[in-house]
């Protein structure tokens, strides 16, 4: 029987594994990059920006895994899939993705204009899709397992409080489904597709959203039933969960990573 326990941090292992991650440049992209690297794996990254936060170039020597950055706008078809081209040349194979590029616009509804609202769509759906389509056909491919973390929100779940997100809200409403749906579909192919839903994650998105809106700092940090915003390490263990053989047997899975703010809400006015 003890024979076939195994050994746990093997399972979470990432060694020698080869990761795509879109939007990596910063923020949850660029933190999901780091643990993927500590973890043994070799990153690269597609983003928009002209560079990477400097913490980058280092993390190939720190870990001694191989990274590449690849500026890609994952909204136009050529650069995403010149890009993919040549990170997978010089990754040499793919085990994984994580599309994690995405843009937010807080504004009344009535407000949000064809131009925003298709730009929310471009970026956050048409980019996930095509990111995930494209890693799909090359594990196929190589005819070799993978997994894929697509990265939802609370706003696919709920409302958020203080919030006018409703674009945004369709788009990340759209990535849950869309994890679901590829989860069935791939399955068969030994391709597992799950979710994280971040809630309040510090990050310049929600650093711009508190400029922009000053009654959103006090909403981020006490709604959460947890009293404070979250940060990007409070969600990198939850990615490599669903990347590494530790998920093995999950699919279709969204963890909901929100200081308990999806389980329900603590009013910022009723707090000290
Ligand atoms: N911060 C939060 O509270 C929060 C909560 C839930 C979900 N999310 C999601 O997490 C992901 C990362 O967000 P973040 O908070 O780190 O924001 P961020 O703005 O810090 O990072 C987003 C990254 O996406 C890149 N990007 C934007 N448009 C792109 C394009 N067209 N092509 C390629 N790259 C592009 C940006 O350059 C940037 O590096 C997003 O999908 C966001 O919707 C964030």
């Amino acid at each position: 029987m003890a024979d076939t326990f195994k050994d746990i941090r093997q399972m979470y292992s990432l060694t020698g594994r080869n990761y795509i991650v879109t939007g990596g440049g910063q923020g949850i992209g660029f933190a999901i990059t780091r643990a993927i690297c500590e973890m043994g794996g070799n990153v690269a990254v597609l983003d928009v920006r002209d560079q990477p936060v400097d913490a980058f170039k280092d993390l190939s020597k720190q870990f001694g895994v191989k990274t590449e950055y690849l500026q890609t706008d994952v909204t136009k078809e050529e650069s995403l899939t010149s890009s993919f081209e040549e990170a997978i040349a010089s990754l040499g194979s793919l085990d994984g993705l994580v599309p994690a590029a995405g843009i937010v616009i807080d504004k009344p509804f009535v407000e949000q204009t064809w131009d925003e609202v298709n730009k929310i769509q471009q970026v956050n759906v048409m980019g996930t899709f095509f990111a995930t389509q494209l890693a799909v056909k090359q594990m196929r491919k190589q005819d070799t397992p993978g997994s894929i973390v697509l990265v939802a929100s609370i706003c696919a779940h709920q409302a958020a409080p203080g919030h006018k997100l409703s674009g945004y809200h369709a788009s990340k409403g759209a990535v849950l489904m869309l994890a679901k749906a590829l989860a069935v579909e791939l399955a068969p192919h030994n391709i597992r597709v799950n979710s994280i839903s971040p809630g309040y994650i510090e990050s310049d998105m929600t650093r711009t959203l508190r400029q922009d809106h000053p009654h959103l700092v006090e909403i981020m940090q006490k709604c959460p039933p947890m009293k404070r915003i979250g940060n990007p390490n409070d969600l990198t263990p939850a990615a490599v969960y669903l990347l590494s053989d530790a998920s093995a047997y999950t699919t279709g899975a969204d963890i909901l990573i929100t200081g308990g703010l999806h389980a329900g809400r603590i009013e910022a006015n009723s707090l000290d």
